[in-house]
């Protein structure tokens, strides 16, 4: 009994290689220009923070990201859920 469990978690550990190798030549993030809270572009060298709504915004949707259920966790106040 304890041989046929070894043998299948060989298996299925020699069967999960080829979509581990895949996952990990997915292609890099596109690059990205910082933006201030402004909407002005900012360097890496200059040291004004960056703005995730103005920066990430442009591409993913900062809404529905900053709502969601685990980005609210430990919010307190009567603004909970609201961004
Ligand atoms: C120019 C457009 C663009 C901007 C700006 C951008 N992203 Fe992305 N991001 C993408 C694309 C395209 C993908 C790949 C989408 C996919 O896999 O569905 C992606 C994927 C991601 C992922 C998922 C990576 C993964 O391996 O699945 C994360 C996390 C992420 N972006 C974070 C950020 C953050 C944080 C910022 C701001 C600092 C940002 N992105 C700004 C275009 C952008």
């Amino acid at each position: 009994m304890k041989k046929n469990i070894f043998l299948m978690l060989s298996v299925f550990i020699f069967l999960s290689i080829p979509g581990l190798c895949r996952a990990a030549e997915k292609e890099p993030h596109p690059e990205i220009t910082l933006m201030d809270y402004e909407g002005n572009e900012i360097s890496l060298d200059c040291n004004i923070p960056y703005s995730p709504k103005n920066t990430c915004g442009e591409c993913h949707d900062y809404d529905a990201i900053t709502n969601a259920y685990h980005f609210q966790q430990g919010r307190t106040g009567e603004n909970i859920g609201k961004s």
